[in-house]
C-alpha cells in the first residue's frame, strides 16, 4: 500500500506495520501543525481537518496501544513552545504605538501633542522619524553592564524570560564596557531577519525536506522562542536598538542623543532615522523610505514619529498603552482577491452575531489569510458580498483583515443576496437589533436575545475570560475551553478553579481524555494554580462586561481599589438614585453607557453567583496605587473653570501620575477642586460640601511644580 493509501485507509483495516507508520506521520504532521498554529500564527488547515488529524491518531492508538510513540500527540495539548518559558514583569511597561494612516492623521498627532504641551503652531517641536520595524519586540535589561535578561513584550506589562536565546543573538552586546554607560539600563528594541537570511534558511529547510516558513516575521518570533537555545543560535536574528525602559540614568536629554549614544555603546541603530522640524518634513522622510523599502532587505511596516525633547515626552505621558508623544505612520493594506466559500455567523460573548467570511486561502502580506470580517448584516447588504463571490480583500499591520467588495465580472450566475438570520444559530432563540432609545436608530449589530441560555455566549465569555490580557492560563486556551465546556467540565470560571478537585472523584478523568496525558494535566492544574492570586484590573477585565474593556477595567480597579469594595458599591448602585451609582458615573472614563452596563451586570442573579462564587476560588490583589509620595496620591481631584499655565489634559494626567484620581464632577468623596477664572457650578457645589478649593498656582504649589 503506497503512504497515500494508508492515510486513506480505515483505521480497522490497518495492519500493525502500516498503523506504525501512519503514528509516525500523524505525530509529525500534529507537530508540525502546532508549530504553524502557536509559533507562526499561520494554521494551514481547519480546526475540523486538525482534530480529524488528533482523533486518527487516537484511534489508532486505541487499536494498537503497544505502537503509540513517545511523541505522540496524545501525550500533549497543543503545546506552544512558549508555555515552558518564566514570565518576568517589566521594570516599565513595553508600550504600543497608535496608529496613522493618512497624512492628516500626522498632522493631528502634531496637533495634539502642541495642545498638551500649550505650544502655539509657530513654536519649535522636533521629532525624529524612522521605519518601523516588522519583528519582535524586546527589553534587554543591562546592570553593570552586564546584560541580566532579556524579555519579550508579551502583555506589555509581563513578558518571557527568553535571556538564553537572546545572548545567542550577534548583534546584542552581552556585556557593555562604555564609560557612560548607566548601572541599570534597559535597551528595548526589535529582533528581526532579513530577507537574504530567511531565504537563506527556507533553502536549507527545503533541502532537509522540511516545509518552508511562512514570513520573515513570524520565523524570528519562532526562532526566539525555542527552548533548545542552540537552534535559536543557528538562525540568523538581527536587532535594532530604538527605545528604553528602566535607566538609572540617561545618555541625553533628547531622542535623537540616546540613539546616538545607543551606537557608541554598540548597539545597531537604523540608519534611516532622522531629525524633522515640522510635519511636512516628516512627511517628506514618510515618502522616501516608503519609496525605497524594497531595497532595504527588511520588513518594515510604517514610519514612527517620536517627539525629540524627552522632557516633553514625560509631560505628554501615555494613555492606555501608547504613548502621547510618539505614533506609528502605517503604510497602506495590501490587497488580493480570493473565493468566498461561505458566510459563517459566530455569536460573541454579548451575543453579537458576526459574519464571518471564509475564503479560499490566499497569501497577503506574506501571511495566509483565510477568514476575513464581514462586520455586521448592513454591511453585507451595502457592499452586496454573495457567497461564490470574487472578492477583494485587504489586510493592514495586525488587523483582522477586511473585504472591500466583490468582484461583479466574476459573480456566478444565480449568486443570491446573503439572508442574515434573525434567529440565533446556537441556541434557537430571536436575534433583534436593539433600538437606542436615546436616538430611536436601529443598531447595526444583530444580537441573540437567549442570554444565558446561550451556549454560544457562555462559552464565549469563558474564552474571554482565559484569554491573553485576562487570566491567560497556560495550557487552557479557547480550544481547551470549548472542549471543557462540550465535556460539562466548565460551565462558568469558578468551574476552572475546582476542575482539580472534581476531577479527582471523577470517572472520566482528564488525564485518560484524548490529546492528554499525566504530565499536562499536572501542568495544567499547577497553572491554574498560580492564577488564585490576579491583579484586580484583570480580574474585572476577565468578567467580560459590555463596554469594559482594559482601560475601563484599570480605571475600576484604581477607583475601588478591592474586589469587595467594588461587589459591596456595585450593589448599591443598581439603585440610580443612590450615591454610589452617581460616584460610579462620575468616574472620569466611565459615564452613563458604561456605568448602565456594569450595574446591569451585577443587577443579574446569575452574574452575582458567578462572581461570588469565583471570589471563593480567588484573590484578585488589591489595586497598588503607584508608589508616590506626592501628597495628592490617592486624593480625589475636580478641574473646573480655565487653567492658565498647563492645559487641562495636562493637569490630568499629572495629577494621574501622581497617584490622584480625577473625577469630572464634585461629590463628599472630593478632596479638592482647582478651580481657574471662570469656575461656576463645580466651585459653588465645593463652597457647600466644604471641600478645599485651590488656584491653580496653589495646585501646583501643593504638587510640587509651582
Ligand atoms: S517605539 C514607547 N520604534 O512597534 C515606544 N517601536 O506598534 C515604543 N516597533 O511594540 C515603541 N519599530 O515592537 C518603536 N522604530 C520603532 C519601532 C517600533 C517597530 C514596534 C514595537 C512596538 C510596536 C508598536
Amino acid at each position: 500500500m503506497t503512504a497515500r493509501g494508508i492515510t486513506e485507509c480505515a483505521v480497522e483495516d490497518l495492519t500493525e506495520a502500516e498503523a506504525r507508520k501512519e503514528l509516525a506521520r500523524l505525530a509529525k504532521d500534529v507537530a508540525r501543525h502546532d508549530r504553524l498554529y502557536y509559533q507562526q500564527d499561520a494554521p494551514a488547515v481547519s480546526d475540523a481537518d486538525y482534530d480529524a488529524l488528533r482523533a486518527r491518531n487516537a484511534s489508532i492508538e486505541a487499536r494498537f496501544p503497544e505502537l503509540a510513540r513517545p511523541d505522540s500527540p496524545s501525550q500533549r495539548v497543543g503545546a506552544a513552545p512558549a508555555e515552558h518559558f518564566a514570565k518576568v514583569k517589566h521594570a516599565l511597561p513595553m508600550l504600543s504605538l497608535g496608529n496613522a494612516f493618512e497624512d492628516s492623521d500626522v498632522t493631528d498627532f502634531a496637533d495634539r501633542v502642541r495642545r498638551f504641551l500649550g505650544l502655539s503652531g509657530d513654536a519649535a517641536l522636533d521629532m525624529t522619524a524612522e521605519p518601523k520595524i516588522d519583528g519582535l519586540s524586546i527589553s534587554l535589561r543591562y546592570e553593570e553592564g552586564e546584560l541580566v535578561l532579556g524579555a519579550t513584550r508579551g502583555d506589555g506589562s509581563q513578558g518571557e524570560n527568553v535571556t538564553a536565546n537572546v545572548r545567542t543573538i550577534g548583534d546584542i552586546p552581552n556585556r557593555v564596557t562604555a564609560k557612560d554607560f548607566p548601572d541599570i539600563f534597559e535597551v528595548r528594541g526589535e529582533i528581526y531577519m532579513t530577507h537574504d537570511d530567511f531565504a537563506a534558511l527556507n533553502a536549507r529547510q527545503q533541502a532537509a525536506g522540511q516545509q518552508p516558513y511562512v514570513n520573515p516575521r513570524n520565523t524570528a518570533a519562532g526562532s526566539l522562542r525555542q527552548l533548545d537555545t542552540k537552534i535559536t543560535a543557528e538562525r540568523p536574528l538581527r536587532f535594532f536598538a530604538y527605545a528604553w525602559g528602566e535607566a538609572s540614568a540617561l545618555p541625553a536629554d533628547t531622542q535623537m542623543g540616546v540613539i546616538e549614544a545607543f551606537k557608541r555603546w554598540k548597539f545597531p541603530v537604523n540608519p534611516l532615522m532622522r531629525l524633522c522640524g515640522s510635519v511636512d518634513e516628516m512627511l517628506e522622510v514618510y515618502r522616501t523610505i516608503e519609496g525605497t523599502r524594497a531595497t532595504f532587505g527588511y520588513d518594515i511596516d510604517g514610519v514612527v514619529y517620536k517627539v525629540n525633547r524627552l522632557d516633553y515626552q514625560e509631560r505628554l505621558g501615555f494613555v492606555s498603552r501608547a504613548p502621547r508623544w510618539a505614533v506609528a505612520h502605517k503604510f497602506p493594506a495590501e490587497k488580493a482577491t480570493t473565493r468566498l466559500h461561505d458566510i459563517e455567523i459566530q455569536v460573541g460573548r454579548t451575543g453579537a452575531l458576526t459574519p464571518v467570511a471564509k475564503l479560499e486561502p490566499v497569501t497577503v502580506g506574506g501571511v495566509v489569510v483565510q477568514n476575513a470580517s464581514l462586520h455586521n448584516e448592513d454591511e453585507i447588504a451595502r457592499k452586496d458580498v454573495r457567497i461564490g463571490d470574487t472578492v477583494i480583500i485587504q489586510r493592514a499591520g495586525d488587523v483582522i483583515p477586511q473585504i472591500l467588495g466583490p468582484v461583479l465580472e466574476k459573480r456566478p450566475k444565480g449568486a443570491k443576496p446573503f439572508i442574515f438570520p434573525t434567529i440565533c444559530p446556537a441556541c434557537g432563540s430571536h436575534a433583534v437589533r436593539e433600538v437606542n432609545p436615546k436616538t430611536g436608530k436601529e443598531d447595526v449589530v444583530r444580537r441573540c436575545t437567549g442570554g444565558l441560555i446561550c451556549p454560544a455566549q457562555a462559552v464565549e465569555r469563558l474564552k474571554h475570560f482565559v484569554s491573553r490580557n485576562a487570566y491567560d492560563i497556560e495550557g487552557l486556551g479557547a480550544k481547551q475551553v470549548e472542549a471543557f465546556y462540550k465535556e460539562d467540565r466548565i460551565k462558568s470560571p469558578a468551574d476552572i478553579f475546582t476542575l482539580e478537585i472534581r476531577d479527582e472523584r471523577a470517572e472520566d478523568k482528564l488525564k485518560d481524555k484524548e490529546g492528554f496525558g499525566d504530565l499536562s494535566v499536572r501542568n495544567l492544574f499547577a497553572a491554574i494554580d498560580t492564577r488564585r492570586t490576579i491583579s484586580l484590573d484583570r480580574f474585572i477585565y476577565a468578567l467580560g462586561i459590555r463596554h469594559v474593556g482594559e482601560t475601563t477595567a484599570r480605571v475600576l480597579a484604581k477607583s475601588y481599589g478591592t474586589a469587595e469594595a467594588l461587589q459591596e458599591a456595585l450593589d448599591t448602585a443598581a439603585d440610580k438614585e443612590s450615591d454610589a451609582y452617581a460616584e460610579l458615573v462620575n468616574i472620569d472614563g466611565i459615564g452613563e453607557v458604561v456605568g448602565e452596563a456594569i450595574v446591569e451586570f451585577f443587577a443579574e442573579a446569575h452574574n452575582q453567583e458567578a462572581v461570588a462564587a469565583l471570589l471563593e476560588q480567588v484573590t484578585p490583589d488589591a489595586y497598588e496605587v503607584e508608589e508616590t509620595d506626592s501628597p495628592v496620591a490617592g486624593k480625589t481631584v475636580v478641574f473646573t473653570g480655565t487653567l492658565e499655565q498647563v492645559t487641562r489634559s495636562e493637569a490630568k494626567a499629572l495629577a494621574e501620575r501622581l497617584g490622584a484620581k480625577v473625577a469630572g464632577s464634585v461629590s463628599k468623596k472630593t478632596d479638592y477642586v482647582v478651580a481657574g477664572p471662570g469656575a461656576g457650578s463645580k466651585r459653588k457645589k465645593a463652597e457647600e460640601l466644604g471641600v478645599m478649593i485651590l488656584s491653580e498656582a496653589e495646585w501646583l504649589e501643593l504638587v510640587g511644580e509651582g
